[in-house]
């Protein structure tokens, strides 16, 4: 029982010493027109984790994420069905490779009579974090790859505000196929396109799916409940923490969301690493 306090307060310890670490990193990305700052190296597509900046220490954030670490890791603990096992880390490039080359060729739905490419997903075969957004847009479609348009990069950013590359994790939509026009994904085109989201998710097998706006996070949930509800908490998806925040697209329309996503997103990578330490 004790033991159990003190890993708590361990973690909790650890999370505080990295929220602080990490606080003014993201105040840049969120108030100047919308980005974390990019290493002096780095091109357009390639944007570096941000360096580790110095303790900010009066943020009331701090208190909120404590608070969120502190009740969702027990509601975490306490689920009916725990995240599964899990293929060993080591089998899931080749896994999710073999399902990429049976993926591509995908005519299930309508969509494959006008795609170009079929965006199956990118990333760590092995992440921590797997975002999945709605469906690929012009330019995804065009390069058959996730989020490279301009709601990409932003994404890029808003990752290596919380310390992450690209490289880092996975980065996957509800479909594998652009809708013409950018239009809302249809119900026969999410029921078509399903058996590969989950299909991918059980290889990934990540600690925490972050979805990427109210159709991502509705649609992976089988929920009507408002994005701003879903934000709130956590949620389940075959037993693995789901959180929800918005889409990239949305912010470049409403930058003043941002703060709000940057609030989101720290929440996130602090349960992340106090899984992992929980873990060790
Ligand atoms: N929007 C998405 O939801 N996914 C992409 O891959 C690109 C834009």
């Amino acid at each position: 029982m004790n033991n159990d306090r003190d890993d708590r307060q361990h973690i909790l310890g650890d999370l505080l010493a990295w929220v602080r670490q990490n606080e003014s990193a993201g105040m840049e990305w969120f108030l100047d027109e919308g980005s974390a700052p990019v290493a002096e190296t780095s091109t357009e597509s390639v944007v570096e984790p941000s360096p580790k900046p110095s303790p900010e220490p009066d943020d009331p954030f701090l208190e909120i994420c404590t608070q969120f670490i502190a009740q969702t890791l027990p509601l975490i603990e306490s689920q009916p069905s725990p995240r599964p096992t899990g293929p060993a880390s080591a089998d899931k490039a080749s896994l999710l490779a073999a399902l990429k080359d049976e993926v591509l060729p995908c005519t299930a739905c309508s969509l494959h009579e006008t795609r170009n490419s079929t965006v199956f997903g990118a990333g760590n075969p092995d992440a921590d974090v797997v975002f999945v957004g709605e469906a690929p847009g012009r330019d995804e479609d065009i390069q058959g790859e996730p989020f490279v348009g301009r709601s990409g990069k932003l994404l890029t950013k808003i990752m290596s505000a919380i310390g992450y590359g690209r490289d880092d994790v996975f980065i996957c939509n509800i479909l594998k196929c652009r809708p013409p026009n950018n239009r809302d994904p249809q119900a026969d085109e999410v029921a078509a396109c399903e058996p590969h989201l989950k299909r991918q998710l059980a290889i990934l097998n990540p600690r925490v799916i972050c979805c990427l706006g109210r159709v991502a996070a509705q649609t992976l949930l089988g929920t009507n409940v408002s994005l701003k509800r879903l934000r709130e908490t956590v949620h389940f998806y075959e037993g693995i923490p789901v959180m929800a925040t918005y889409h990239p697209a949305a912010l470049l329309r409403n930058p003043n969301w941002k703060r709000e996503t940057w609030n989101d997103v720290r929440k996130m990578r602090a349960l992340v690493d106090a899984l992992k330490s929980g873990e060790s």
